[in-house]
């Protein structure tokens, strides 16, 4: 594996650091500036009070690997054909049972490597950061996908707040586990050791693309898409991106992911989605793109780390990607 040059805090002048409590209060919406606005998009509660969040409608343009032009899985389908096994393995589970969350009050923990742990509500979760639309492709592990536009902030604008420390190397993500309100956690037959685990390296965690949703279609997202806060890594199969997190710690050594701990030869701690590495079980070069249907399956050729190597190819550089899946 290649040496990693040891993560560096950005420097931020003191100038522009904020004090917590101002920054927690602030209620500023970011309107995305390029392209036509769409009129009339239903807005969330938390958006809807915080004031209007105006979003461009996805261009073929793609500063950044931020949008993509393709067709947007509908609303429907984004939010009925979901994994998320707190709430059963089946794919219309999560839908059926993600009402029995409550996600207010919410707690999200940072800690670990920062010089500033501390916890958001689900005030500071939903409107303590400035929002942007971002128009993703999501391509599951067991090869399907979709076109997302998400809604909420980077990664690195909330570990900034924290202030990792030098000796952050990577991130680990917890999802909620509570037995009472996730049935999927009381099954006799879940072979997943509770809570879902999840986790970055350092770089992949600051990099522009890497995403934490607080909703999706302009609304607050659904709790079945992981209320009230999930990761979104496009470049990555859909495992990575965890939801309804309560948890982000910062730490020196790599930490275990769920899937990495059930099937290590099958689902790795880097999971880039890669068309020449298939899954010991399944082909992975290409796609199922939702929605689909007998008739209409849709599928298209996958691409290298999901059509984001110009974002994130270097961060991959030298490393052998089949013994690194
Ligand atoms: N996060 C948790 N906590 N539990 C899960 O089961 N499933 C993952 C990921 N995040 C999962 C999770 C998988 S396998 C995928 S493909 C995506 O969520 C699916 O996201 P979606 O349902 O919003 O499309």
């Amino acid at each position: 594996m290649r040496k990693k040059a040891p993560y560096q805090p950005p420097s931020i002048p003191s100038s522009e650091i904020t004090s917590e409590s101002v920054w927690l209060k602030r209620r500023h919406f970011m309107s995305v500036a390029a392209g036509g606005l769409i009129a009339g998009a239903p807005l969330g509660r938390a958006l809807a009070a915080s004031g209007s969040l105006n979003y461009a409608a996805a261009s073929n343009a793609s500063p950044g690997g931020f949008y993509t032009g393709e067709k947007q899985t509908p609303f429907d389908d984004v939010t009925r054909y979901n994994n998320f096994y707190e709430f059963g393995t089946g794919k219309d589970d999560p839908a059926s049972y993600a009402h029995e969350m409550s996600i207010d009050p919410w707690s999200l923990q940072v800690d670990g490597e920062v010089e500033k742990p501390g916890t958001l509500n689900l005030e500071d979760i939903q409107s303590g950061f400035d929002l942007e639309e971002r128009v993703y492709r999501l391509r599951c592990v067991e090869a399907w996908s979709m076109v997302v536009p998400w809604v909420g902030y980077s990664l690195a604008d909330l570990l900034k707040r924290f202030q990792p420390t030098s000796k952050a190397k990577y991130v680990q993500f917890y999802t909620l586990q509570d037995r009472k309100q996730m049935r999927g956690q009381r099954s006799f037959t879940s072979t997943i050791d509770w809570p879902y685990v999840e986790g970055l390296r350092m770089d992949e965690a600051m990099n522009p693309l890497t995403f934490m949703a607080t909703g999706l279609y302009g609304k607050d997202i659904p709790n079945q898409n992981g209320a009230p806060i999930r990761l979104v890594v496009p470049w990555k199969y859909g495992f990575k991106s965890i939801k309804s997190i309560v948890r982000i710690r910062l730490t020196e050594r790599r930490p275990k992911t769920t899937w990495e701990m059930l099937a290590p030869q099958e689902y790795g701690f880097y999971a880039n989605v890669n068309p020449q590495v298939d899954h010991p079980r399944w082909s992975q070069k290409t796609e199922r793109r939702l929605p689909s249907s007998l008739f209409s399956p849709n599928r298209i050729d996958t691409q290298m780390f999901n059509g984001y190597q110009e974002q994130v190819g270097h961060l991959y550089a030298g490393m052998d990607l089949k013994r690194f899946y």
